[in-house]
């Protein structure tokens, strides 16, 4: 019901935004790097850990049947047909570096989370800390964003030609993927306006929907660097697709408006 989808949205925007307090006002003052996950360049801290902990803990108070994945290994079961999928940092190393464009991202999703195109992002949130900026959507309620007390509804833009479309793309962790992701940036550039890798698959999908780039590609995302991203995008008036013009998968995800998938997908699906 409406009623549910706003309780949804309403709670992945309050989470977020105490995670967001968290990994900024409890960051300690040197910040080490805790661990590596799947490579060297894959790193975790310390602040990632907690603050997946306090989405864990809030959520599961607010909605004890509901299930929860978390980057850090969260991975309780739903018996609501509701799961949360989060990541309590995404855009890790910016925040180790210090460097601004991480994002806290929570969303509330339906299906088996574990297998694309048999789940979607039903509510979510993305808080920058950063810039202060809370990005949210439900479905059927439209994307918005609040910031300094104004709230601003979203619109994905209209641009259909590459040659005047500023694109955000990401590489994931895994050397060879990144030398295959490399390859494409290169037959992509001459054919773009310019290319931007901001360092946070939440905030570039977010940004899709704001309007501050016309298009977003990248393999090799997570379901928690995606599902909010996903229910933003989606409605701001744009969409998210994978491979073949398919579900967003770790195979690839394609974000912008429909002309725009259509065009960047044929240069990015391979
Ligand atoms: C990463 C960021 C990055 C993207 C990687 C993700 P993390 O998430 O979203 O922009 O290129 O694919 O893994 O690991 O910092 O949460």
């Amino acid at each position: 019901t409406i009623a549910e989808l706003e309780q949804l949205e309403q709670l992945a925007c309050e989470v977020a935004r105490a995670a967001g307090e968290l990994i900024v006002g409890e960051r300690p003052e040197r910040l080490g790097v805790a661990a590596t996950k799947s490579t060297a360049t894959d790193v975790v801290t310390v602040m990632d850990r907690r603050s997946e902990e306090l989405l864990r803990t809030r959520l599961e108070e607010a909605r004890p049947a509901d299930g929860v994945l978390g980057e850090e290994g969260s991975a309780t079961s739903s018996r609501s047909g509701i799961t949360w999928v989060v990541d309590p940092i995404d855009g890790t190393v910016n925040y180790l570096y210090e460097l601004p464009g991480y994002a806290v991202s929570v969303a509330a999703c339906t299906g088996d989370v574990h297998t694309p195109g048999q789940w979607e992002a039903i509510a979510g949130a993305v808080l920058n800390p950063s810039t202060g900026e809370l990005f949210h959507a439900r479905t059927g309620g439209g994307a918005f964003l609040e910031y300094a007390g104004r709230t601003t509804r979203l619109h994905v833009t209209k641009q259909a030609d590459l040659a005047f479309s500023l694109i955000g793309t990401g590489f994931g962790y895994d050397p060879g993927k990144r030398r295959r992701q490399a390859a494409i940036v290169l037959d992509l550039i001459p054919q773009i306006r310019d290319i931007r890798r901001a360092g946070s698959a939440a905030v570039d999908l977010c940004s899709v929907a704001a309007g501050r780039l016309d298009g977003y590609y990248e393999s090799g995302l997570n379901p928690w660097d995606l599902a909010a991203g996903w229910v933003i995008v989606t409605e701001a008036s744009g969409v998210v697709r994978g491979v073949a013009g398919g579900p967003p998968s770790s195979d690839l995800v394609v974000a912008g408006c429909p002309e725009q998938v259509a065009a960047l997908s044929p240069l990015v699906d391979r």
